[in-house]
């Protein structure tokens, strides 16, 4: 196993100080490949990225059946994170949150079967169920750390408020939340709780759904059927027109410090974390082995006082929210 810094998240949970995500490896951004999907995951761990996140909705249990071919023989060398918490709605065929205990239950079990191991590392509730209280999900969560099936805790998009009420039923290891240089909404609550209480942060999508690597100029450039970001207003056209601007941003800065895109969007990550006083360990997506290093690499990039003021302020200008539907996510709640 390669060697690779460490972060110590909330309750005590040691990663390796980047992740992966591994929802890249279900056709949300396009196609994938299987026999190459396991070779980046392997590839992961031979470099020392050993933070996998996975849920049970992504391919509707294929990506955690994918992950179970990577544990198999290797399940020691893995930091295991799954969700469980978005389902599908029989009557409608949209997706709604769900989290009364039973649920809980019967997740973790399926998720368990699915990864064919004996334990979860970190188990989060993936979206806020607003029927249920918060303290019956988190109490059923803390059930299972009881019962052995899962080892910490935590919590996808949840407000600080949501955050508070979880972390007195029980220890909460890490938020899993959007941040990057263009979705920073966090950092007006969810991030500040997070850093008071000592819990960890792991920022989904911090390329910015592979926005901010410079790749997608258009729509065009996004598979016609498939992509799911041609659901997101940000990705729309008009709006992408205008975020690219952000993008020249970060390619400027990028060429400035010899690095790449991708690379300068983690750095201003783990700087932006350092400076709000919060642990965090990002997890971008690829299909690709070669980008995993790529983006392990940028923890050895450094941005100056004004290269992160000119990320800064160019993150402000950006239009369209990140979800469909503002109360899906953590900023149309707080
Ligand atoms: N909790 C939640 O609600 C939630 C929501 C979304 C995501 N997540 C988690 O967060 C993870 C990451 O988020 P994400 O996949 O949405 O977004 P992301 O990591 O910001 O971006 C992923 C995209 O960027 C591209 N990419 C990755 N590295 C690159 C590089 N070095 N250069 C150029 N392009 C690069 C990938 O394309 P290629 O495959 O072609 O490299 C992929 O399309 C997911 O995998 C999932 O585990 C959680």
């Amino acid at each position: 196993m390669g060697e690779l810094q460490q972060t110590v998240l909330g309750d005590g949970l040691k990663v390796s100080a980047i992740g992966f995500g591994g929802m890249a490896l279900t056709p949300v951004y396009g196609e994938v490949d299987d026999t190459e999907s396991l070779a980046t995951l392997h590839h992961c761990l031979d470099v020392g990225v050993t933070f996998i996140d996975t849920a049970n909705v992504y391919g509707g249990g294929a990506n955690e059946r994918l992950i179970a071919e990577l544990l198999a023989d290797r399940r020691d060398e893995v930091t295991l994170a799954t969700k469980f918490g978005i389902d599908g709605d029989p009557t409608t065929g949209k997706l709604r949150a769900r989290g009364d205990a039973a649920y809980v239950r019967q997740c973790v079990d399926e998720s368990l079967d699915r990864l064919r191991t004996d334990v979860i590392d970190l188990y989060y509730m993936h979206r806020r169920d607003l029927s249920v209280p918060i303290e019956e999900t988190v109490g059923a969560m803390a059930e299972l750390v009881a019962a052995g099936k899962v080892r910490h805790l935590g919590l996808s998009e949840v407000t600080a408020d949501e955050l508070r009420a979880a972390a007195d039923v029980h220890p909460i290891a890490a938020v899993q939340s959007e941040w990057s240089i263009w979705s920073r909404d966090v950092e007006d609550h969810v991030v500040p709780a997070a850093a008071e209480l000592g819990i960890g942060f792991v920022p989904y999508s911090p390329l910015g759904r592979g926005f901010l690597a410079g790749a997608i100029r258009s729509s065009s450039d996004l598979d016609s059927t498939s992509d799911f970001r041609r659901h997101i207003p940000r990705f729309a056209d008009g709006a992408l027109d205008t975020n690219l601007a952000v993008v020249e941003v970060v390619s400027s800065i990028a060429t400035q410090v010899g690095a790449t895109p991708a690379q300068v969007a983690l750095a201003w990550l783990r700087q932006r974390a350092a400076a709000l006083g919060v642990a965090s360990v990002p997890i971008p997506g690829t299909r690709r082995a070669a980008r995993v290093d790529e983006n392990a690499g940028s923890l050895s990039v450094h941005l100056d006082t004004d290269q992160v003021l000119a990320l800064d302020t160019a993150g402000t200008a950006v239009t369209g929210h990140r979800s469909l539907d503002p109360n899906w996510v953590s900023a149309g709640r707080e």
